[in-house]
């Protein structure tokens, strides 16, 4: 087991494309993390924002071009990656095809000259654990694209290394095997307590399976937190965007008096928002953020925010109904019951809670009035 430490990590490709000017140069700029022993940690972002290079650096596959990468408070740069203990699980994971599922989890060992019997024990182990005993004398072709996945996991199980590097492994399998397979990692990590970074470009992948979370964007870390930090305080626009599905919805507001609002909203100001505005000056707007599932059909809603639209798409989705509704010039998307009595071309009114509002800065994306506890956490990110 192990504490990875990445500090002042940057990595500078010599040709990069779509990437001009020194401001973008860099592939990973500035990231800091310290894990914990033993903590699954998932990286997510965008594709091209820097999750994949970040891994490769910590394997030793790529050098990193600034800062340190140390594992169990070693500098590892001079560490050769097959002498780093860490072993990967990638999205294209190429079982050797004219091997057999034994012989392509004990491959590894092998090549390392481990004992016999104790390849084959630890085969048997792996095997047992991901429930693919029966498929060991199975050619890779005669697999379906779950069992594949299993081995893969296998081969870097039995290394029994101090670090696992998942990035992307569920992206080739559907969905209802994706959603399978993440629960079955979860659990393998909490038998086994190895320190892991996970690579996803999901937001719901990186939320059920991630103890913290780095959102990545462009390179840089925007914030490291708990999955419930993510949602509740999102540091900025991006991650509220990011975090949270569907999207939460952003309007642009106006601050007059004791009130927010724009055309077809309006939103009252208690303490914490009048708080929030007042936060470095004055301010004459913000973006107002609301939740999809934070939008209730109310009739009477004073002291509520409110707004109004037409209503342009219904999307049932079984237990809710997904509504889009145009307000002003924005798409709102509106998280509501089951069975709704309204049809597209309708007007429909919504109230929300002033409590459950995110503002952010109208230039900067920058959250404002966080508790400081959240600001110390995010601070702690990417300082
Ligand atoms: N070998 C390389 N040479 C040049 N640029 C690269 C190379 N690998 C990745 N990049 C660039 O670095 C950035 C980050 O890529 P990557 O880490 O693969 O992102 P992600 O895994 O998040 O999709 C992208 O802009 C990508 O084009
Ligand atoms: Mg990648």
């Amino acid at each position: 087991m192990a504490i990875v430490e990445l500090k002042n990590v940057a990595k500078r490709y010599d040709s990069m494309p779509g990437k001009k000017g020194a401001e973008h140069a860099n592939a990973v700029e500035d990231f800091n993390l310290t894990t914990k022993d033993g903590e699954f940690v998932v990286l997510v972002g965008p594709s091209g924002c820097g999750k994949s290079t970040t891994m490769r650096m910590i394997a030793g596959l790529e050098h990193n071009t600034a800062g340190e990468i140390r594992i169990n408070g070693q500098d590892v740069s001079s560490v050769e990656p097959r002498d780093r203990d860490i072993a990967m699980v990638f999205q294209s994971y190429a079982l050797y095809p004219h091997m057999s599922v034994y012989h392509n989890m004990a491959f590894a060992l092998e090549l390392k000259k481990t004992p016999k019997e104790e390849v084959k024990q630890r085969v048997q182990e792996a095997a047992r654990i991901l429930d693919i005993e029966h498929l060991l004398d199975r050619k890779p072709r005669a697999l379906s694209g779950g069992q594949r996945q299993r081995v893969a996991l296998g081969r870097a199980l039995v290394r029994q290394p101090q670090v696992f590097l998942m990035d992307e492994p569920l992206s080739n399998l559907d969905a209802r095997l994706r959603v399978g397979m993440r629960a079955e990692i979860t659990r393998l990590h909490r038998r086994l307590g190895v320190t892991t970074f996970y690579v996803t470009h999901d937001q719901t992948e990186a939320m059920t399976m991630g103890q913290r979370i780095v959102v990545m964007r462009d390179g840089r870390i925007q914030q490291v937190d708990t999955p419930y930090n993510l949602y509740e305080r999102p540091v900025n626009r991006f991650v509220a965007g990011f975090i949270g599905t569907p999207s939460m919805n952003f309007l642009q507001a106006d601050h007059h008096g004791d009130g927010l609002g724009g055309q077809g909203f309006s939103c009252p100001l208690g303490p914490r928002l009048q708080a929030a505005l007042g936060e470095g000056g004055q301010r004459s707007s913000c973006w107002l953020g609301i939740r999809p599932e934070h939008l209730h059909q109310v009739e009477e809603s004073s002291g509520r925010g409110r707004l109004e639209g037409v209503i342009e798409v219904i999307e049932p989705l079984g237990p809710v109904t997904m509504v889009q509704v145009r307000v002003g010039d924005t798409l709102v998307t509106a998280q509501l019951a089951a069975h709704l009595d309204v049809e597209i071309g309708d007007t429909l009114g919504l109230a929300f809670d002033p409590d459950q509002v995110h503002l952010f800065d109208i230039e900067s994306d920058q959250a404002l009035g966080l508790e400081p506890d959240s600001a110390a956490s995010s601070t702690q990110a990417t300082a």
